[in-house]
C-alpha cells in the first residue's frame, strides 16, 4: 500500500467525486467528504459510512472550513448545464469563494490541491481538438458564463496561490464524463440519448449533428469496494 494520506474531497458525494472517494478509500487513505448535497447524493458514498477511515461533513464550500489534511481534491461545483444555470449567482460563488476557501485551507495546512476544471474553459472553441496552450473563446455574459468563467477564474486563483504563496496545485480540465451514478437529468448528450431511448422517445440532436465532443468514462469497479470491505471486516 502507498503511504496513508489524509485527503479532503469537496463534492465527494457527486458523480465523479464519489468514484474518486472509492479509489482513495480502496488505496487505504483517510478520506473526508465535504458536500452540500446540491447535486450529490448520500447514496453515492453510503457504502463507506461506518468505515474508520471515512468522514462526511455537510458543508457549503462558499464558507471557510478548517480540516487538517495532506491533500485536497476540489470538485465541489454543479457540472451539468441545467444544474449550474439553476442559480448562476450561486455557481459563481461556488467557483470563486469556494475555490478561494479551498486554496486558503491548502495554504494553511500545506496540502496539495487538485482543482477539477473543465473543457468549458475553452468555451465555444475555434480549434479542434483543443490543446492546453489554447486560451479559449468564451462569452463572458453568455448563459454558460457562470460556469465557464467561474472555472477560468478558479484556474487563475490556483496559479496565483501557486506562484505567490507556494501552494502545490494541480488543475485537471475534465471533458464530458459518463458512467454509473451520473445524474439521469444531467441534461447532456449521453444521459439524454439513453433516457430517451429507454422511454422509446425520439432522440434529440442539437444543431446539425456534425459537432464533436470528447467523452470520458468514469467508474471504479464495485468489486474493489466489496473486496476491500471483506478484507478489513
Ligand atoms: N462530469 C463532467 O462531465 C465534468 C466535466 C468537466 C468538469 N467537471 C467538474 O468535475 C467536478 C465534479 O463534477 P460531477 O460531474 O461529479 O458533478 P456533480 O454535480 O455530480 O457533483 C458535484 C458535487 O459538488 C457538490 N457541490 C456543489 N456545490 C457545492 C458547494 N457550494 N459546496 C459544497 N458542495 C457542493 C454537489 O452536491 C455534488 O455532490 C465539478 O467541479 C465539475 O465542474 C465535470
Amino acid at each position: 500500500m502507498l503511504e496513508r494520506k489524509r485527503i479532503l474531497v469537496s463534492g465527494g458525494a457527486g458523480f465523479v467525486g464519489s468514484h474518486l472517494v472509492d479509489k482513495l478509500m480502496a488505496r487505504g487513505h483517510e478520506v473526508t467528504v465535504v458536500d452540500n448535497y446540491f447535486t450529490g447524493r448520500k447514496a453515492n458514498i453510503e457504502h463507506w459510512v461506518g468505515h474508520p477511515n471515512f468522514d462526511i461533513i455537510r458543508h457549503d464550500v462558499i464558507n471557510p472550513i478548517m480540516v487538517e489534511v495532506d491533500q485536497i481534491y476540489h470538485l465541489a461545483c454543479p457540472a451539468s448545464p441545467p444544474h449550474y444555470q439553476y442559480n448562476p449567482i450561486k455557481t459563481i460563488k461556488t467557483n470563486t469563494m469556494g475555490t478561494l476557501n479551498m486554496l486558503g485551507l491548502a495554504r494553511r495546512v500545506r496540502a496539495r490541491l487538485l482543482m477539477a476544471s473543465t473543457s468549458e474553459v475553452y468555451g465555444d472553441p475555434e480549434m479542434h481538438p483543443q490543446q492546453e496552450e489554447y486560451w479559449g473563446h468564451v462569452n463572458p455574459i453568455g448563459p454558460r458564463a457562470c460556469y465557464d468563467e467561474g472555472k477560468r477564474v478558479s484556474e487563475t486563483m490556483c496559479y496565483a496561490y501557486a506562484h505567490q504563496a507556494g501552494v502545490d496545485v494541480r488543475v485537471a480540465r475534465i471533458f464530458n464524463t459518463f458512467g454509473p451514478r451520473m445524474h439521469p437529468k444531467d441534461g447532456r448528450v449521453v444521459s439524454n440519448f439513453i433516457i430517451q431511448a429507454l422511454k422509446n422517445e425520439p432522440i434529440t440532436i442539437y444543431g446539425d449533428g456534425s459537432q464533436t465532443r470528447s467523452f470520458q468514462y468514469v467508474e471504479v469497479s464495485s468489486l474493489w469496494i466489496f473486496m476491500f470491505w471483506t478484507y478489513i471486516l
